[in-house]
């Protein structure tokens, strides 16, 4: 399991810096005077941070200039980072992500002074230091693993610190799952990494095929049927609000692999599949964030965990089976699988937890990647309140978010001539109608989010805070709906 890097903070002793190993970062203003930090890596390397900043006008927020092997100081580099005193959070996290990405092995000396978003630039250091090499051979060595930050109020610093990293340590948590092959994170894998999170305070329960049939679960389970791995759905509990809070409900669409089943998908590219677990590493992150941060909050996650596989046992285009709800449904497509998922474990969700409001996340539709690419997963809504909630607090992240409509046109697009509704509604607003299906199994005055998250969770390119691959999108955005809308106050 991926852990963040350990940061450790000091408090200032500016006679400590001449001598610091490895890589020494600084923080400079864009403009106006250095702190005492900065002055005196200026004094050590006679003049050369202030040289710097009068050779190159226009140095900017962001921006990184690296002095190597710097005469005067035992380090082997000096980067220096432009951050001004009053910068956004995204700015520090930015920055500290720039720095995360200097890190060889070598221990780093971040001196980050009185800033006052000292912990906000310790949280993007974390969140950008990540990498998936379990099945590489060659490991990285563990040496020189902590990085050291001098600030002024170590104390009051570390404390701030705290809640982040706990947030960090849930989005390596879901980068690692959705990084994770098919063969390793089998159902049965993701199960028992869920239960051991009973060690950091949560409740855990697993419900078999058993129990899933005894509860009606005709919808969910014909999506596993033709896999050799069995079909689960994992309850997680966090109860750290008052005793009769009703819990915010986390919803996660758990397909550990997506062949398409008997509807199968076409060659290129079906390794991506691997990632079709998202929503569900995302309730999983958020649900550890929260216990590692003893979140205020009651906050329930379900997972709907199972592998679409075709074969002799598969369900087929054309099957009719019947939801928990008592819904019947013709499969048209085998690969519209993640609905058939979700629509019993929401139910499953609302009905046993009578929740105050529900999330639910997927990577449900290739259509959502066609609209808004990579940038933004898709938001959609039966509630304005909640809604804007929710996109305040992605934003305020900076986990792009963006709504998408919902409407009694497209859920007429799922009229099925035999059966209560089908499962695919055409090509048109494929996103719109995924989005429609569910909407169907939402019970009356339980607000509601879907998050259609096929583009973000896993992505070609390095983004800010992650390397390509996982991103964990979507966790700090629901820390933060907790935090801000859920939480009872101290
Ligand atoms: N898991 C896929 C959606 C997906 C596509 C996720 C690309 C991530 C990247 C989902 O189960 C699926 O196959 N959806 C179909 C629905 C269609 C058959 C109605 C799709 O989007 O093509
Ligand atoms: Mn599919
Ligand atoms: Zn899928």
């Amino acid at each position: 399991m991926s852990e963040p890097v350990t940061i450790r903070f000091e408090d200032c002793d500016l006679d400590a810096i001449a001598a610091a190993a490895g890589r020494v970062c600084v923080l400079v203003p864009d403009e106006g005077n250095l702190g005492q930090e900065a002055r005196r890596v200026n004094r050590l390397t006679r003049g050369a941070i202030a040289r710097m900043r009068e050779a190159e006008d226009g140095l900017k927020t962001g921006d990184l200039r690296t002095l190597a092997w710097p005469a005067g100081m035992a380090a082997r580099a000096v980067d220096v980072v432009v951050l001004p005193r009053r910068c956004s959070v995204d700015e520090a996290r930015k920055a500290g992500a720039t720095l995360a990405m200097q890190r060889g092995r070598e221990p780093m000396l971040v001196l980050a002074g009185n800033h006052p978003k000292a912990a906000e630039i310790a949280m993007g250091l974390a969140l950008r230091d990540y990498g998936f090499d379990d099945h590489k051979t060659a490991k990285t060595p563990e040496d020189g693993r902590a990085v050291r930050m001098m600030v002024s109020k170590s104390a009051e610093i570390e404390a701030a610190a705290a809640p982040l990293l706990a947030v960090a340590q849930g989005v390596f948590f879901t980068r690692d799952l959705v990084n994770e092959p098919a063969n390793v994170l089998t159902t049965t894998e993701f199960a028992a990494r869920l239960e051991a999170m009973r060690g950091i305070g949560l409740e855990v329960e697993v419900l078999e095929e058993g129990a899933l049939a005894e509860l009606g679960m005709g919808a969910l389970l014909s999506v596993g049927e033709g896999s050799d791995s069995p079909s689960k759905v994992v309850v997680m509990q966090w109860n750290g609000g008052d005793r009769d809070a009703a819990p915010l409900a986390l919803v996660g669409k758990g397909v550990v692999f997506d062949t398409g089943g008997i509807s199968l998908k076409p060659a290129a590219g079906m390794e991506d599949m691997t990632m079709d677990m998202g929503g569900a590493g995302v309730v999983a992150g958020a649900m550890r964030a929260l216990a590692l941060r003893k979140a205020r909050a009651n906050v329930v996650g379900l997972v709907g965990l199972v592998e679409n596989m075709p074969s002799g046992r598969a369900t087929r285009p054309g099957d009719v089976v019947t939801s928990m709800k008592g819904d019947t449904i013709e499969v048209i497509n085998t690969d519209a699988e993640g609905r058939l998922v979700l629509c019993d474990v929401m139910h499953y969700a609302q009905e046993r937890f009578r929740p105050a409001a529900m999330v639910d996340l997927a990577t449900l539709t290739g259509a959502i990647i066609i609209g808004l690419g990579h940038e933004n997963a898709g938001v959609f809504s039966n509630d304005e309140q909640f809604c804007n909630q929710f996109l305040r607090a992605a934003s305020a992240e900076g986990e792009g978010a963006w709504r998408m409509p919902l409407g009694r046109a497209y859920a007429d697009q799922l009229k099925s001539r035999i059966a209560d509704l089908k499962n695919t509604g055409g090509r048109p607003a494929g996103s719109v109608t995924a989005a429609e299906f569910l909407h169907r199994f939402v019970q009356e005055g339980v607000p509601w989010i879907h998050l259609d998250i096929a583009g973000v969770a896993s992505v070609k390119t390095d983004t800010a805070f992650a390397p390509k691959g996982a991103t964990g999108w979507g966790v700090m955005a629901l820390n933060r709906l907790v935090a801000d809308q859920f939480e009872a106050a101290e």
